[in-house]
């Protein structure tokens, strides 16, 4: 059974969990590893600022969360794909919608969501919320996830949210003691040793990149990564997949997996068999 399939992506409010999880899950299809990227925030939902111009109607994870029952079928209609990359699809909240747009859901309809991902894809990347108390989707992926790379500004911000938050995850099944840790943004004036002391075993340091930041402005987070500013981001891209992908460099092609495109097309076309 191949590990670290799920992935979470968590970590203190506007510390590029939604951003890094994007680029993560690209880097991982550009090595021809099918993924779903599953994008948790129903506050500020984020498909239509990282997708604007996709027609995403009927598509909502939100949906998929509240019917009856969750399928391999269902859950391939609420993936939307992205453009010129046929192993990425994305999943999650849509513009406009809040908690309280579709019925409540259990923790058990969220384990089944993710027994089901993993059947259909190589890598579940999930772009958690902050607020794990408030979202059970967060929390049972903070817990369910082989890996959870945490995220943290290195700020007294960001010491004051994990002081409030981590308390409430701390029971062992939520593995604290494993996650990577990894330091987004780190300025030459800020308190980065500070953090560093006060959470241990920082693993990494994500840097800022320009070209990412107006990415961001622009809508255009799933465009890939070409300007040489970038080049320090990437590289550590491949550092944080080297610490939780199984042969990271060396897959060449996907062996006895079919593409996610050809999925989709297979579900579309009606009495089409969806699994290998
Ligand atoms: N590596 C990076 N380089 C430059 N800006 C970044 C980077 N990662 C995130 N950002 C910026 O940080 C802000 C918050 O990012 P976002 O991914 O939305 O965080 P979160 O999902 O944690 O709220 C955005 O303005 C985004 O452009
Ligand atoms: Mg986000």
């Amino acid at each position: 059974m191949q590990k670290n399939k799920i992935i979470a992506i968590w970590g203190n409010p506007n510390s590029g969990k939604t951003t890094h999880a994007i680029k993560l899950a690209m880097e991982l299809s550009k090595k021809k590893k099918n993924v779903i990227l599953v994008l948790c925030d129903h506050i500020t939902p984020s498909v239509s600022s990282a997708l604007p111009l996709v027609d995403t109607k009927g598509q909502s994870l939100g949906e998929l969360l509240s019917s009856a029952q969750i399928t391999q079928e269902s859950i391939l209609g609420k993936c939307i794909s992205v453009e010129k990359n046929d192993y990425l699809s994305v999943i999650g909240y849509l513009h406009g919608e809040n908690e309280r747009t579709y019925a409540k859901y259990s923790k058990e309809r969220v384990v089944d969501l993710f027994i089901l991902l993993k059947h259909l894809a190589d890598y579940i990347v999930i772009d958690c919320s902050s607020l794990v108390s408030y979202d059970i989707l967060t929390r049972t992926a903070l817990e369910l996830s082989d890996k959870v790379i945490r995220l943290i500004s290195p700020d007294l911000k960001a010491i004051s949210f994990y002081d409030s938050c981590l308390p409430m995850i701390a029971e062992r099944k939520y593995n604290l003691q494993n996650h990577i840790k990894i330091l987004y943004n780190v300025k030459s004036n800020m308190r980065k040793d500070h953090v560093a002391n006060r959470y241990g075993g920082i693993t990494l340091e994500l840097p800022f990149s320009a070209e990412i930041e107006t990415q961001y402005f622009e809508g255009a987070l799933f465009d890939r990564l070409t300007s040489k500013d970038s080049q320090g981001y990437l590289n550590t891209v491949e550092e944080v997949l080297a610490l939780i992908v199984e042969e990271a460099q060396s897959t060449p092609k996907a062996k006895g997996r079919t593409k996610l495109n050809i999925l989709f097309k297979r579900f579309k076309s009606k009495g089409d068999e969806i699994s290998e």
